[in-house]
């Protein structure tokens, strides 16, 4: 803070900033840190974070600005105001992080920094930062992929060995992907329109939940989950789309259209105008929700499946992590259980504030890198961020050709 007063906000970090936040940065004499230690900045999205994560995953500091309130007004995430609140943040944010880990910048191994995927607007934000700070510190740099911190994060948490499965599902996210060492994926399957966490957020705009007295503060998936609690999934019917498409892909746009129409259709019954809350809001939830956790469910079951078949899972004791925003639904990952039940595998998610992004996945990334002597930059000329990149190897069209019939479950909760 003490920083922040006397820089201000800054819209492009220049080099003098930069050296006087460095100057002013605390000092710890005398303490000695025998493991590595990795300064991670996460900028991607709405989230300006950024943390001190050491070799043995203790999180030594840690500190996030989160834009969810103010892109809640404006009904979704517009990118110039997403960067300029990075850039009013990211100092900030990133002495918060120091601070609090009593680590002086001296003393970081390297700095890890999300580089892609993202927009493109926010991810300049973090890489022009941490180059200036790379430069001032004279630091290794790691890039940092953004699914393969999310997908990493729960070796920081859990003992957990390669390969694992890795379903990752939020509002920008939507993949499955074998995990087979640090920076080794075989992609599976993906959403081939939207995320699920999207379409959950469109539902509620539509259904005014920002207006419901008890969602007003909620992302959109989270106000459908609370309202599902109160409704009944039957009352409603929603097919989940892909039933007969033997693959591990998802779509999730249809759910929007199909959300649409039924409620066009009960907003003339009760003869309410659009912006008005349904009485049968709540059944809608519990129904979108439902069908939304079915499909999620299969296109899960069938990866189980694939993988099992071609040795690249073992046969008992697999496991299945899930992560991303629209992991913390409580009630896909009861469905999700019932999978990992019949396929006797372990499901683990990290803790929710690890499920959404944060800097302590991308310090952990770094941590994950400079342990197995990857992707360390000594020299960052000509190094850019990358809005679109996939993870790994695609193997979703083999996935395919396999056609694997996943058999049936009761998914009743
Ligand atoms: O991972 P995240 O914070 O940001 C990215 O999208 O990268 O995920 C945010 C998404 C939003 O779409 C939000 O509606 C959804 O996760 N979400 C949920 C829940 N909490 C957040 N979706 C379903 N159930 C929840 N409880
Ligand atoms: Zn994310």
């Amino acid at each position: 803070m003490q920083i922040l007063n006397k820089i201000g906000f800054f819209s492009k970090p220049s080099k003098k900033k930069i050296s006087e936040f460095l100057r002013n940065s605390t000092l710890h004499p005398g303490k000695l840190f025998l493991h590595k230690l990795v300064l991670g900045i996460e900028t991607s999205c709405d989230d300006t974070a950024a943390a001190v994560v050491d070799e043995t995953g203790n999180v030594l500091g840690e500190a996030i600005h989160s834009q969810t309130e103010v892109h809640l007004k404006t009904g979704g995430i517009i990118p110039p105001v997403a960067q300029q609140l990075h850039r009013e943040n990211i100092q900030r944010i990133v002495q918060e992080a120091l601070s609090a880990s009593r680590v002086s910048p001296s003393e970081l191994s390297a700095i890890a920094t999300t580089i892609k995927p993202g927009l493109a607007l926010s991810l300049g934000v973090g890489l022009s930062f941490s180059l200036q700070l790379v430069d001032q510190l004279k630091k290794p740099f790691i890039p940092i992929h953004h699914m393969e911190a999310h997908a990493l994060t729960i070796r920081l948490t859990n003992k957990v060995e390669f390969p694992f499965l890795v379903l990752l599902i939020s509002g920008g996210h939507c993949l499955l992907s074998l995990v087979q060492g640090v920076s080794d994926f075989l992609l599976l399957g993906k959403s081939l329109d939207i995320a699920p966490g999207d379409m959950l957020d469109k539902v509620a705009r539509r259904l005014s939940l920002i207006k419901h007295p008890e969602c007003s503060t909620m992302s959109g998936g989270k106000a459908i989950e609370h309202l599902a609690k109160q409704g009944n999934k039957l009352h409603l019917e929603i097919k989940p789309p892909m039933q007969h498409v033997k693959n591990c892909d998802f779509s999730f746009s249809g759910f929007q259209t199909i959300t649409d129409r039924i409620i066009t259709q009960k907003e003339k019954e009760e003869g309410i105008e659009k912006g008005q809350i349904l009485s049968s809001a709540a059944d809608m939830a519990a129904a979108v929700q439902h069908a939304v956790a079915c499909h999620i469910a299969k296109r899960t079951h069938r990866a189980i499946l694939f993988c099992k078949q071609r040795g690249l899972l073992p046969q008992t004791d697999a496991v299945l992590v899930v992560s991303g925003g629209v992991a913390s639904n409580l009630y896909i990952r009861k469905v999700l259980e019932i999978v990992t039940n019949a396929t006797e595998c372990t499901l683990l998610c990290p803790p929710p504030r690890l499920c959404t992004d944060n800097g302590i996945m991308v310090a952990w990334n770094g941590i994950e890198r400079l342990r197995a002597g990857l992707g360390i930059l000594h020299d960052t000329e000509g190094i850019r961020y990358e809005p679109k990149c996939p993870l790994g190897i695609d193997i979703s069209k083999e996935v395919g050709k396999a056609a694997i019939k996943v058999p049936h479950l009761n998914m009743t909760i």
